[in-house]
């Protein structure tokens, strides 16, 4: 597997860091500030899980996009000192049939939303933006059950026209337009458990999309 790495474009340091960053700019968004240390309560990572101002107590519904945004999801929760439910919701990409909409479809079998999302304040996470068609349509389905605020979240952002212009509230790293994996992103749904994000040799590309039409 390592053999098939071209070259490493962000390292887990890296990621782990801006994650952390992220974290806190969403606790700030939520909750006003950042919780107190100190108090007689449950300790989360050093941090109170009791926000400064009761009255902006947050509560968060985090609805990561499976597959590619698991890991992201798992290590980003785990930064937030504030309650937090999960959602889980998975978009399959297609070239763009008659049958699908937009090139993406929701697979039902893989997607569990709490059964009402009114007056909640969701936050919709994904791997990457690329074209913006799964977090356009996710986000449209969300917003129909009526939350509180819906804001949208991406490790990664491709520096292209249709990514750019999808508005994403928050977004960890902008990279060059080229595909990526590691990190919970993958190839022919491999490569997730890179550690690092990375780039994969074009030989090894190429002979797995030989195989794909060989077959
Ligand atoms: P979009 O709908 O075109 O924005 O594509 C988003 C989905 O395509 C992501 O959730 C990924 O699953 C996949 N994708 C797009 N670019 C890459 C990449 O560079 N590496 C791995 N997966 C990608
Ligand atoms: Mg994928």
């Amino acid at each position: 597997m390592q053999a098939d790495i071209e070259h490493i474009l962000i390292d887990r340091q890296a990621i782990a860091d801006r994650v952390r960053a992220l974290a806190d700019q969403i606790t700030r968004d939520h909750c006003g500030e950042l919780p107190e240390q100190g108090g007689d309560v449950a300790k989360l990572d050093g941090r109170s899980l009791v926000p400064v101002n009761p009255a902006a107590a947050a509560d968060i519904t985090l609805v990561p996009i499976l597959t590619g945004s698991f890991i992201f999801v798992a290590d980003l929760i785990r930064h937030l000192p504030v309650m937090v439910q999960i959602g889980l919701l998975s978009i399959s990409s297609y070239a763009g049939t008659a049958t699908t909409s937009r090139g993406t479809t929701i697979r039902e079998e893989l997607t569990h939303l709490p059964p009402s999302l009114e007056g909640k304040h969701v936050l919709l996470v994904d791997d990457i933006l690329d074209s913006g068609q799964t977090l356009a349509l996710a986000a449209e389905l969300l917003a129909e059950r009526n939350p509180a605020s819906l804001r949208t979240c991406v490790l990664l952002r491709k520096r292209r026209p249709e990514a750019m212009a999808f508005n994403a509230d928050y977004v960890a790293f902008d990279i060059p337009d080229e595909f990526v994996v590691g990190y919970g992103l993958d190839f022919n749904d491999y490569y997730r458990n890179l550690p690092d994000i990375v780039t994969l040799k074009p030989k090894v590309v190429e002979a797995a999309r030989r195989s794909e039409t060989a077959t």
